[in-house]
């Protein structure tokens, strides 16, 4: 009898090694995964390199400032940080200590948190308490001159500074070396945002706005023809050769690129292509079907699935504070019991939440930027009046998505976040 169910045990491992599977590898459609070419970006790759030739031609000698802006899912963050990889490469083989740095202000409050991180990704020694702002980046700067050290630093998710840091520390982050003079300008910036140029500017002061619009480039919604290509390119590290038929790309790269009706959002674009697989997969299992068809990119993507699949796609993107906030609009709505539920309400539940981990709310001011930071994410719908009521206040509501499967995704990727400390 043992040795029966032994050997049964034995056979299943091998059916399941032996059987052709469909995914690769699905590590290379997770978020933090950079592949290693970006197609369609070659041009905004250009004209990085450009602008921080003289990083490894002549460093120090000034200090580079670049806007990356662009709608969702257009490459910015993919572009800056493999952007980032090559150049450090280029400068250590000519001898330069050159680090690249990728921050992601929506997690940060300050301009002194940001500069922490900077100091943290660097490796650098300066004390973490008690010094204010300038000290710190005195301290920092000193430290790099010690160590011979040049960094390339990318804030990424910039808007998040526009919208909610005090102006000194905006104006500290885009103007560095107006604050700080230096003789050897050692740090070099990539701000991210995917707000318009001109709102950016109108963001900040005069001199810095008009900073901001010297360097520039644009990441424009990816067209159906490219999102092909990438969708392709993309599925060749995921998907075992032959498993996806070439018809799904097509299909896929029509219902997402810009020139026919989506929006351009390559993240979107893989997320459609990944639940498809996933749908193609269990049915391969049970013997329904062979390959991954536009049968099952149809059936993952009518409407409900389809703001389900970007809602979730999106979690993987926010921090902690955001999810918190998503919960509570959840909750809010559920209690509330209608379409929509006032930021008052969900604001009340947000604090409650914190309170529950122990966790400090965030204030007033970036509360507002991160429920602007969903809807710009197309995760939340807001409106500035209910029908029938007085006042100003806004109301918040999801998309199609359905409740139950949201929050228990929220739980999820807030246990996730609190595991990693974020
Ligand atoms: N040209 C490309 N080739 C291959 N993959 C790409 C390309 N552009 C974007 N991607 C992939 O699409 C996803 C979204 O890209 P990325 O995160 O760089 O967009 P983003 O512009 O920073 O978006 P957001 O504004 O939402 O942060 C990532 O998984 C990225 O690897
Ligand atoms: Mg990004």
């Amino acid at each position: 009898m043992i040795s029966e169910s032994m050997f049964n045990l034995r056979e299943l491992a091998e059916s399941v090694i032996k059987k052709p599977g469909v995914f690769l590898d699905e590590t290379k459609l997770y978020p933090e995964y950079v592949p290693e070419v970006l197609p369609h970006r070659e041009e905004q790759f250009k004209q990085l390199a450009k602008m921080f030739k003289h990083v490894v031609v002549s460093p120090g000698t000034s200090s580079a400032r670049v806007v990356l802006y662009g709608s969702l899912g257009t490459g910015k963050t993919a572009t800056a940080i493999s952007f980032g990889k090559v150049i450090s490469k280029l400068a250590s083989e000519r001898g330069i200590k050159l680090k690249y740095v990728h921050v992601n202000c929506a997690s940060a409050k300050s301009a002194l948190s940001v500069l922490r991180e900077i100091k943290n990704q660097l490796g650098l020694k300066v004390p973490d308490r008690g010094l204010g702002f300038s000290e710190f980046a005195q301290a920092l700067l000193k430290e790099m001159d010690m160590e011979n050290l040049y960094a390339i630093v990318t804030l990424d998710e910039f808007d998040s500074v526009l919208h909610s840091f005090e102006s000194e520390d905006k104006y500290s982050l885009v103007r560095f070396y107006d604050v700080f003079h230096a003789e050897v300008m050692r740090l070099n910036f990539i701000y991210v945002s995917r707000m318009r140029l001109y709102d950016i500017v109108k963001a900040l002061d005069e001199i810095s706005g008009s900073y901001m619009m010297r360097n520039t480039i644009v990441f424009n919604p990816y067209k159906s023809r490219e999102l092909y290509d990438i969708l392709r390119y993309r599925a060749e590290e995921v998907f075992y050769p032959g498993v996806v038929d070439s018809d799904v790309f097509e299909y896929i790269a029509n219902l997402v690129g810009y020139d026919t009706g989506g929006d351009g959002n390559a993240r979107k674009a893989l997320a459609i292509l990944y639940s498809a697989g996933k749908l193609a997969e269990k049915e391969i299992e049970e013997g329904r079907a062979s390959r991954v068809l536009v049968d099952h990119v149809r059936a993952v993507s009518a409407k409900e699935d389809l703001d389900l699949i970007h809602v979730l796609d999106s979690l993987n993107y926010l921090n902690l504070h955001q999810l918190l906030l998503l919960k509570s609009i959840a909750i809010g709505l559920k209690e509330a019991g209608g379409n929509y539920v006032s930021i008052g309400l969900v604001e009340e539940v947000y604090r409650r939440l914190c309170q529950d981990l122990g966790l400090e709310p965030r204030k007033h001011t970036q509360i507002y930027y991160y429920v602007s930071e969903l809807v710009s994410r197309g995760i939340v719908m807001t409106r500035k009046t209910l029908k029938g009521r007085r006042g100003r206040s806004s109301y918040v509501s999801f998309g199609a998505a359905p409740l139950d499967s949201l929050l228990k995704a929220l739980d999820r990727a807030i246990a996730m976040r609190r595991e990693i400390g974020e």
